[in-house]
This record gives structure tokens, sequence and C-alpha cells, in this order.
């Protein structure tokens, strides 16, 4: 064995089966009791730290679970009283789809951090540092660890220097561990390790590594980053692991036993999770939530740069229009719409934005016929500077003179709104943890909070109609709250 490991400590494992391994590949269809048998035993494998709650989860929670994502944080802090427990956090979109003002995303993360988040990873889906001060300036405010995040894609504009000197800027603005957040699983191997080599090599706070198999390289990227000293890496229980996913945690803790970075961890532990796991994954794909779909590598990801939930999305959504036939001119419209944006890297909110326009491209046949307003955002600068040069025709298009385009930190514009909030929503908060679902999420939360608080209101119509055999099962009930598709 001649390749040497660049460091001698062992590899730090974050297990992602509680958020995103479920959220890539099953549309975040995970409840609180499918976790709960599984805690103690996830508590006691001596993870770094478990990823539990945000990205989709929040939303998904009141949109079709039924189920109060507050208390699915408390529950798991009470069930994992030994591990940390680790959140995805989108900037000044905070979970949301837009900019809340600085109020807001500071009563955020102190919340967060009260129920019981200890590391929140911070990412802009632009890498408009801009757009993260707030949200480091609190969570380090209110005792929790920031992992400050690069968004990473591939283009003619985004290579390993412009990640570097990204990675500096963020080390300088107080991030205690620097995540490179692969959602597309786009980081080959080879660059992978020179990147995490580079990233040693110029910050000194631990380096954190996020992908996902969908391109099936996932493994060797997380092996490859091991040799380059990556600190801590991603991994889900083999269960709900690759494809859209990440790479199985068994896998590379076998892999890296007896060597420098053996990660300690104890694989019996780990299949007696798996155990459990197993029948999750089980139950998703019956109730229809998992398409083995999104199992498969996919190596188009590596051409259109589509991230994994976005993948999942897009085909419910095409299914939905009765377009599938489409899917495949769809992924070839992403890149088309990606460049005339300024190649924004693809990942919630961008992700959604450049896929609902190539969607419209396409289904209207006839490009930018229609702009969501989203995408009109976009393009005048709401999220933050887009990496690269807009296509200007296609900004004119959109009615965007280029004397509206904004400039500053977006988030200069916005008057603090929480009390506002607070008011607006006095009749139906019982708490200041509801007055944030309801900002953040105002099409789903008043509906969820009321049947929450007023119960008997809802149980008319949740009386099962004819079969009742069928209509016990909790998930035939949960479908009548599906409203809407996010894609
Ligand atoms: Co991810």
């Amino acid at each position: 064995m001649s390749m040497e490991f660049l460091s001698n400590k062992p590899l730090l494992i974050t297990d992602t089966i509680l958020r995103d391994a479920h959220q890539s590949q099953a549309a975040t269809r995970m409840t609180i009791e499918d976790m709960m048998p599984a805690l103690e035993v996830l508590d006691s494998i001596g993870y770094y730290s478990l990823e539990c709650w945000g990205g989709a989860t929040f939303d998904a929670c009141m949109r079709f679970l039924n189920e109060d994502p507050w208390v699915r944080l408390r529950t798991l802090r009470k069930g994992l009283p030994n591990t940390k427990l680790q959140m995805l956090f989108r900037g000044q979109n905070i979970l949301g789809y837009k900019h809340y003002a600085d109020d807001v995303v500071d009563a955020f993360c102190r919340k967060s951090i009260e129920n019981g988040i200890d590391i929140i990873r911070i990412f802009d889906a632009l890498n408009d540092v801009r757009n993260l001060e707030q949200a480091i300036k609190s969570t380090k405010k209110y005792g929790g660890q920031v992992e400050a995040t690069l968004s990473y894609t591939i283009s003619p504009i985004h290579n390993e220097a412009h990640f570097v000197k990204l990675a500096k800027e963020l080390e300088q603005m107080g991030a205690d561990a620097i995540c490179i957040k692969d959602m597309a699983n786009l980081l080959l191997p080879m660059d992978a390790y020179s990147l995490v080599k580079a990233l040693k090599e110029t910050v000194s706070v631990p380096i954190h590594l996020h992908t996902h198999n969908t391109t099936g390289t996932g493994d060797m990227v997380l092996l490859m980053a091991a040799y380059a000293g990556v600190d801590i890496v991603d991994t889900a229980l083999s269960p709900l692991a690759n494809g859209t996913s990440q790479p199985a945690t068994e896998s590379l803790v076998a892999t890296l036993k007896g060597t420098p970075r053996d990660t300690g961890l104890d694989l019996d532990k780990m299949s007696d999770a798996a155990v459990h796991f197993r029948k999750v994954a089980q139950r998703l794909t019956d109730a229809g939530n998992l398409n083995p779909k999104v199992l498969s590598v996919d190596t188009n990801t590596l051409r259109y740069q589509v991230p994994g939930g976005m993948l999942s999305n897009l085909i419910s959504q095409l299914k939905e229009a009765k377009k599938e036939d489409k899917y495949y001119d769809v992924l070839a419209e992403i890149p088309r719409v990606r460049k005339d944006f300024g190649y924004p890297p693809l990942v919630t909110p961008s992700s959604q934005i450049v896929g609902t326009q190539a969607v419209m491209n396409i289904i209207m046949g006839e490009r930018y016929k229609v702009f969501p307003k989203e995408s009109k955002a976009m393009l005048r600068g709401e999220y933050g500077s887009l990496p690269g040069e807009v296509n200007n025709e296609v900004r004119a298009k959109a009615g965007i003179a280029p004397e509206d385009v904004i400039t500053c930190r977006p988030a200069d514009l916005l008057e603090p709104e929480l009390e506002k909030y607070k008011e607006e929503f006095k009749d139906i908060a019982r708490s200041e943890e509801d007055v944030l679902s309801l900002a953040l999420f105002p099409q789903v939360a008043p509906k969820f909070i009321d049947k929450r608080d007023h119960p008997e209101k809802y149980a008319e119509a949740e009386k099962p109609a004819a079969a009742p055999a069928k209509t016990a099962d909790p998930n035939a009930v949960r479908e009548l709250y599906v409203e809407c598709k996010v894609l």
C-alpha cells in the first residue's frame, strides 16, 4: 500500500439517516414514529453528529406528516442525549423560499439551539457570503457551532481557487468548520482529493464533506477525501443510502478499519440500527414515497448537474402534469437556463427556480414565454448576486432593466419583521416557535396549527367513508392533507 494518508486522525462521521437520506430518497416522509425506536442505538454508535432537522424536514412535517417540527426536534434531543444534533439552514432564507429580515434569522437560530440543535450548517445557494453573515453571527451568539458552507458546483467560474478563497472568507467570518456541500455528486474523486488538500493547507478549521451517490462516485469521493485529510464526512445508514442519498456508513467504516483513519465506530450497533431502518424503507416504498428510480446510478447528473432531491421532485411533478415523456427534454434545458441565469449552483432554492423555469420553457413550447415570480426575483438580484454574467436578453424579457438590479446585501432592504409576524399571528400562535413556523410557511402552517389545536374540527372529515380496513392506515389519512408539490 503505497498511497499515504495526509492525516492520521480518526475520520469523523455524521449520519444523515434522519434528514438528507429520506429527503433525497423518499420525499422527506420519514416520521418521528419511524425514528423513535432507533434513537437509543443511534445515540450509542459514537457519531460526530446526526443530521436530523432543517432542509425540507420542517415543511414536510407540517405539510405531509401532520407533525410539529419543533416537537420533533425536542423529541430527538431527548432521545439522543449523547450525540450532537445538526441541522441544515439556508442563510437568509432560513428554511423558507425567500429572504427574511435579520431579526427573524436571529430568532430562528436562537429557537433552534434552545430546542436542541448543536451544529448549524449554513449555506447560501449562490455562495453570496453576505447571505450567511446574520446566521453565522446569531448561531455563535447563542452558543451553537457554525458550519459555513461552500455550495459546490462546476462552471466556467467555479474552480478550486474560487472555493479556497471562499473558504478563507468564511473562516474569517467566524466559521467553526467549513462544509463542502456537493449536493449533486458532481465533485469527482480526484478533484475531491485536490480540493480537500488545498483547503487543509489554507484554512485551520475542520473540513466537513457532504456528497451524494447520484452519479455513483460518492464512495470514491469520500475515500479520496479521507486520504487528503478531510475531518468529517456525511454518510447514511445502508437502508436509505446510495443513489440520490449519501454513500453507506457501514461501507466506509469497514473500508477504513485498521487504517490510520479508522473511525472506531461499532459496525454491530450500526447493523442493529439498519435492521430497524430497513423496515422504515419498506414502509416508505409501500406508501409510494420511495421510487426505486432514485436508487440507480444516473450519470446524466454529471451532464445536467441536477441534485438528487430535485430529480425525484421533477419526476413526480412531470408525472402529475402527465408529461413524463418530457423528462429528458427538461434535463437538457436545465443547463441552458442555468447559463442564462449566471451559473447559480443548483441547490434549494435556486434548483427549484432553475428547474421550474426549465419545466415552463419546455411545457409551454417556447423558451421564456413565462417567468415564475421567483425567476424574476433571482434575475433582479433579490437572492444575492449571481456568480456569473446574466444573459441580458433574458433579463430584459423578464421586464428587468439593468438599473433595477439589486447590488447591496438583499436583507439590508428589509425592515425588522418579527414583531409584525407576532402581531399578525397572535390569534393562532401558541409560542414563538409557532410564530416562526407561520412566518416561514404561511401556506401550510395555519392549517397545521389549527388542526393541531382543534382536532375536533377535523374529526368528522377524517372519519373513514367506506372500506374501514384500508382507511385506518395513517398514511391514507395523511394523504388528505397533501396540498401541492414543491418542485
Ligand atoms: Co444533500
